[in-house]
């Protein structure tokens, strides 16, 4: 069975104290929630993640990191190797979000690096793919996520593949307040998963965690989650509220 998972992606916010405080709240909220499914991943920025990474119980919630380095180790300055994350506990990591495509370059030929690189130390990547307004304005959607997917995961092999996580974040909702209907959502979500199932196997897209993100929120995530093909969300701004965020978690 597909795994539901409910990920909160903090970007670049939270002072040490803060991220502290705020990991202390969700895992007192989260108790009673030790081993349940829907799997909840936390993704902090990098200076933190070795706090998050020992203060978690073995079972519930799992941390994860926001980017990784195209490259294994060696005289690339100011970066983070996935042996690094994998090194001090980290089991999810966040590739080709969209701020990154934008104001980082990051693209499909070092995103196909990162993803073999993390593959490699059993970290799970969380691949977003999404398109623009202008995009969805002109009906090219689906061309742009089918090019995404396709140039970044189709070199991995079926064993790969299924360790990875799809999100699905069209950049108009991501911080805009403006979601995606459920309906369009849902539509995207299966057309990812029918990508999947003329490349590799029915079976396998059935097993593969689609993600939703883009504003989703205490509010509309019961709606958005209730869709077949939509397994949870990646969740930036409310996830910074620990009640918000557990209140998203308890969607399902
Ligand atoms: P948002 O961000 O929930 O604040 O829109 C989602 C994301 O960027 O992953």
């Amino acid at each position: 069975m597909r795994q539901k998972i409910v990920a909160g992606n903090w970007k670049m916010n939270k002072s040490f104290q803060e991220a502290e405080d705020l990991l202390d709240e969700i895992l007192e909220i989260m108790e009673e929630e030790k081993g349940e499914n829907p799997q909840m991943v936390i993704c902090t920025p990098f200076p933190y993640l070795e706090l998050a990474t020992d203060m978690m119980d073995e079972f519930h919630p799992k941390i994860g990191a926001q980017n990784v380095c195209e490259f294994e180790n060696g005289a690339y300055t100011g970066e983070i190797s996935a042996n690094m994350l994998n090194s001090v506990g980290v089991e999810y990591c966040i590739i080709g979000h969209s701020e990154r495509r934008k104001y980082y370059a990051e693209n499909s030929g070092s995103l196909v690096k990162k993803l073999d690189l993390l593959l490699n130390e059993g970290i799970t990547p969380i691949f977003c793919c999404g398109e623009v307004l202008e995009e969805r304005e002109a009906d090219k959607h689906f061309d742009i996520v089918r090019a995404q997917v396709e140039e970044a995961l189709f070199h991995l092999n079926s064993d790969e593949i299924r360790n990875v996580v799809i999100a699905y974040e069209p950049v108009w909702a991501i911080g805009t307040g403006k979601t995606a209907t459920s309906a369009q959502a849902q539509e995207m979500h299966a057309y990812i998963r029918a990508l999947l199932n003329v490349k590799y196997s029915k079976d396998i897209s059935e097993e593969i965690t689609i993600l939703y993100g883009g504003s989703c929120n205490a509010k509309n995530a019961r709606e958005l989650f209730s869709n077949p093909d939509v397994d949870g969300g990646l969740i930036g701004g409310a996830s910074l509220k620990a009640e918000d965020f557990f209140k998203i978690y308890k969607s399902f």
